[in-house]
């Protein structure tokens, strides 16, 4: 079974309605990242940092798999699929995905700011005052900026094993999530797929200028009838 391993981004989730970060009105245009999204903005308004969780959680819980997830799916009837994400949403999950690795987190999930390996299920509002069962604040399960990346070894290790990478809506701005490729071997061909890819086309990588909704159906249809 030939393994093929894919790289998301917020992309993926453009279609599902959840905004991206960096293009035009995305997210990081309405607030500042270290405000929202690192330690020192949560040392500084735990309640800000929550409230902005909060929102993106409710509206997770509004949208839906768009067909780029549903594709990968499809992709598990002959090849080992594994997903790393970098998106904090359920939605590869939600579509039927059955190897997920969360690098950045999980939305869906609160964690104790004692202990971090102490995480719970959490689809409703994490608030002030809500603790965990060593009495102290629960955060979002996600990795702020500035952050250890603890999935990122076993990430390392799943992209090292494969024999096709699709990187799929991502600007491959954020590390380590973007240096995955690098432990792929050099003669594992890599399908990009980006409306407005910022990585050129080169050697074995291969470019499709197209949006997730469009592009992953097709790349995922040429593999299947490999
Ligand atoms: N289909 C596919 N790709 C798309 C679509 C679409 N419909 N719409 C936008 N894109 C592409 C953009 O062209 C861009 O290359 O998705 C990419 C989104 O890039 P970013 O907004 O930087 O998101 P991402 O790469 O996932 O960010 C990485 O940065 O802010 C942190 O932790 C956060 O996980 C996030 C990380």
């Amino acid at each position: 079974m030939k393994n093929v391993v894919v790289l998301t981004g917020a992309g993926i989730s453009a279609e599902s309605g959840i905004k991206t970060f960096r293009d035009a009105n995305g997210l990081w245009e309405g607030y500042d990242v270290m405000e929202v999204a690192s330690p020192d903005g949560w040392n500084k308004n735990q309640e800000l940092v929550l409230d902005f969780y909060n929102q993106r959680r409710k509206q997770l819980l509004q949208v839906e798999p768009n067909a780029a997830h549903k594709a990968l799916v499809k992709l598990e009837e002959k090849f080992d699929v594994q997903i790393i994400t970098q998106n904090i949403d359920d939605l590869h999950e939600r579509a039927g995905s059955k190897n997920v690795t969360h690098l950045h987190g999980e939305l869906l999930k609160a964690r104790s700011t004692f202990d971090d390996e102490l995480v719970l299920d959490w689809k409703k509002d994490i608030k002030l005052g809500d603790f965990c069962e060593y009495n102290f604040q629960l955060r979002p399960h996600v990795v702020w900026f500035g952050e250890a990346v603890p999935m990122f070894q076993k990430a390392a290790e799943i992209s090292a094993e494969a024999d096709v990478i699709l990187i799929i809506g991502t600007s491959m701005q954020v590390y380590p999530a973007a240096s995955l490729i690098d432990f792929a071997s050099d003669s594992t061909p890599i399908y990009f797929i980006d409306p407005k890819p910022n990585v050129s086309a080169r050697g074995r990588i291969e470019i499709i200028e197209k949006k997730a909704v469009e592009g992953v159906p097709d790349i995922v249809d040429l593999l299947l009838q490999e």
